[in-house]
């Protein structure tokens, strides 16, 4: 099967009224886990890959991997979804390069870290909707910014600084036509979400709440939704790791996020922790292994089992096999007859 477009992967989530984990990637033993775990799970799945991976993976070293993966799992939708674009011409380049879905984050400026305003954020992310519509390609916008920092994208601080305006989120699915829209509650990119198990103070689950009352066919997608186990953290720091303690946004908060409108939950901290947990552990214990699989082989494992995990607690688990996936070339068609309506 080839590489599946996410929007068709989301309306089929909200028919099925449940999420889809879209976890980072940024080689071949993470992309393996993945698969692996949806295979056993049953599960559609998105895989996305930030800038820093592109960079780091060279772009063509991820697309092939990715078609590999199309190729070896056939039964699985699977989706490749670019993870905070920076700027049209990201998301542009990742489009042309084979992913079937981008992410404009135009709640920030081009440099990854300033906020930006309200017409900007809708002037460039209207032009990557028409662009990426035009080939049949899934578009997610961001209103309001996380907090945190991740592979140097991110308005840093808490997660509370710039929270998203229930009222701006209507207008700006409206002006720019968005497929699903990230939104700010609270969480941030990476471990140090919360300084201790997270409230309503710190974790708006209302507005997400609201937003979801307002926008009832809107896809929302949850970012910086690792729960960052402790049983994660301290096979970490049992291993010689040097982790402080942290709290994540906890599965049953992410589940209430589902039953309100969430179809996206992303994914990586979880997944880097239990390979860094991994590797530290054999390496501790065997300290004369030098061959690279000693340690990768139960790295993803550890990861495959994470996502496992997560794709049973969001849902997606059984729900490969429910619907034909439709070509590009169809979405593109379906975007175009929806433009003519409009
Ligand atoms: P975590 O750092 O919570 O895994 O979030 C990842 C993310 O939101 C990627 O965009």
């Amino acid at each position: 099967m080839p590489l599946v477009s996410m929007r068709q992967l989301l309306d089929e989530a909200s028919k099925g009224g449940y999420g889809v984990g879209a976890f980072n990637v940024n080689n071949m033993e993470q992309i393996q886990s993945i698969m692996e775990a949806a295979r056993e799970t049953q599960s559609p799945v998105i895989i996305q890959a930030s800038r820093g991976a592109r960079a780091y993976s060279q772009d063509r070293f991820l697309y092939h991997l990715m078609q590999a993966a199309a190729e070896l799992y056939p039964e699985i939708p699977t989706v490749l979804h670019l993870d905070h674009g920076n700027s049209p011409e990201t998301c542009q380049s990742a489009i042309e390069m084979g992913f079937t879905s981008v992410m404009m984050d135009g709640s920030l400026m081009p440099d990854g870290k300033t906020p930006a305003s309200f017409e900007y954020n809708v002037e460039v992310t209207r032009k990557v909707v028409e662009m990426a519509h035009a080939k049949g390609v899934t578009v997610e916008g961001e209103i309001g910014c996380l907090g945190g920092i991740e592979d140097g994208h991110g308005a840093g601080g808490d997660g509370l600084s710039h929270l998203t305006d229930p009222d701006q989120a209507v207008e700006f699915v409206e002006k720019t036509g968005v497929d699903a829209l990230a939104i700010a509650i609270g969480t941030s990119h990476g471990a140090y979400k919360f300084t201790a198990k997270p409230t309503g103070e710190t974790l708006k689950m209302e507005t997400l709440i609201e937003i979801h009352r307002r926008l009832p066919n809107t896809h929302l997608v949850m970012h910086g939704s690792s729960s960052v186990p402790k049983e994660l953290q301290d096979i970490v720091n049992q291993y010689g790791g040097k982790l402080k303690p942290t709290w994540g946004v906890p599965v049953e908060e992410t589940q209430l996020g589902i039953r309100n409108g969430v179809r996206k939950i992303n994914v990586d901290t979880d997944n880097r922790l239990a390979i860094t947990g991994a590797i530290r552990k054999v390496l501790m214990e065997k300290p004369e292994e030098f061959d690279p699989r000693s340690y990768m082989k139960p790295a993803r494992d550890a990861m495959k089992k994470v996502v496992a995990e997560r794709m049973v607690q969001f849902g997606q688990a059984g729900h490969a096999k429910d619907y034909a996936p439709l070509s590009l070339e169809e979405m593109r068609k379906r975007y175009q007859s929806e433009a003519v309506t409009a």
